[in-house]
């Protein structure tokens, strides 16, 4: 049995964590659900939008499984998603980008990995208004944190059979500090022989995103260029609905869809819950139940094929517990 804390989050949420409950329950892995809410939900119920019983079962259990959380624009608390990365040290964000049979797009043979840095650059939120005219914003590079970065990426490119490491960078403008970084992910290459690695200034790499994405494999790159690239690839392989992602330190990691809450379509049983079951995926790999990752791998990739059961946004008129139904339809009869 596994001990995850699940955080609901606001919006759909609570409708596509059921849905992850539901399949991972016919999937036949047991596993007790610390449940906790932080965001809007939890600011209602205990006046705290990240309350400490939160933060003791994320301490406890090590690993979270996540739905979005609103975060209010110009007002209110500060980002939770923020303070979790914060609280945590989840400096890596891993984004598995990987075509898929039924979605349609440009390319049908994408298999990619995006590394990025998520704890500074210019996210490190240091703004000086120096006069009415003029703000600086201040990129923080450092080299702890791109050595632990470029590590993580090595580390995983190994463990996973991946066979190229690129660094996208912008070193000939930003000499100093992505100097820094590619110092960094230079010494780290250094040690792993067997990956083969290469460097792409960011606007070059754009372009050949675009053009050949198969030439990539695992991409290494600072926060602000990851952010921008995580979701210009997952354009190229169907867009954020499909995307899981990861949010990884030394000692927790958080599992969830890069999607937002979705107020729009919130308690209306249409959202599409692909995004996080792709996500719990990647937790059932990590808690090496590679077995039943497969099997809702697979089941996703059939759902799609097959084009019934889908949610309004895939271009199907199913709701999101029909599309869970036939997940676990698809999963118990093979
Ligand atoms: P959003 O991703 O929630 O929605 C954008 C559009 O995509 C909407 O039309 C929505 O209906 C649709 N959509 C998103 N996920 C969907 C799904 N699973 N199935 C079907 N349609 C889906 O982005 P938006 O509207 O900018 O943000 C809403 C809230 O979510 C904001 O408060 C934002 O801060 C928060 N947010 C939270 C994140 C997190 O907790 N990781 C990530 C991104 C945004």
């Amino acid at each position: 049995m596994h001990n995850i804390t699940l955080i609901p989050g606001d919006g759909i949420g609570p409708e596509i964590t059921d849905a992850v409950k539901t399949v991972i329950d016919a999937v036949g892995v047991t596993v007790q659900w610390d449940v906790k809410q932080v965001g809007l939900k939890a600011l209602k119920e205990c006046e705290d939008p990240l309350p400490q019983s939160a933060i003791d079962s994320i301490k406890a259990n090590k690993i979270v499984l996540k739905g979005p959380v609103t975060t209010q624009v110009g007002r209110g608390f500060k980002s939770i998603n923020v303070t979790l990365r914060q609280t945590f040290n989840l400096y890596a964000n891993i984004r598995p980008i990987k075509s898929m049979q039924g979605i349609r797009t440009l390319y049908d043979d994408i298999d990619m990995v995006i590394f990025r840095e998520n704890t500074e650059d210019l996210y490190a939120g240091i703004e000086n208004v120096i006069s009415e005219n003029r703000v600086e914003a201040i990129k923080v590079i450092t080299r702890q944190a791109s050595r632990r970065i470029a590590e993580k990426a090595f580390h995983y490119s190994r463990q996973n059979h991946r066979k190229k490491v690129t660094a996208i960078h912008k070193a000939n403008i930003m000499k100093k500090s992505d100097g820094l970084f590619l110092e960094e992910a230079r010494k780290v290459a250094e040690k792993y022989e067997d990956i083969q690695y290469d460097e792409l200034i960011v606007d070059n790499a754009c372009m050949k995103l675009v053009q050949q994405p198969q030439m990539f494999d695992v991409i290494l790159t600072e926060n602000l260029y990851g952010d921008i690239i995580s979701d210009l690839c997952a354009g190229l392989v169907g867009g954020l609905g499909i995307i899981p992602g990861m949010n990884v330190g030394d000692d927790y990691m958080i599992f969830e869809a890069v999607h937002g809450s979705a107020p729009d379509i919130a308690g209306k049983n249409i959202a599409n819950p692909l995004a996080i079951l792709l996500s719990a995926v990647e937790m059932l790999k990590y808690i090496h139940e590679q077995g039943a990752a497969s099997s809702i791998q697979n089941a996703i990739y059939r759902l799609l094929e097959t084009k019934n059961y889908l949610t309004p946004d895939l271009g199907g008129s199913a709701t999101t517990t029909e599309m869970t139904e036939e997940l676990c339809r698809l999963i118990t009869n093979k």
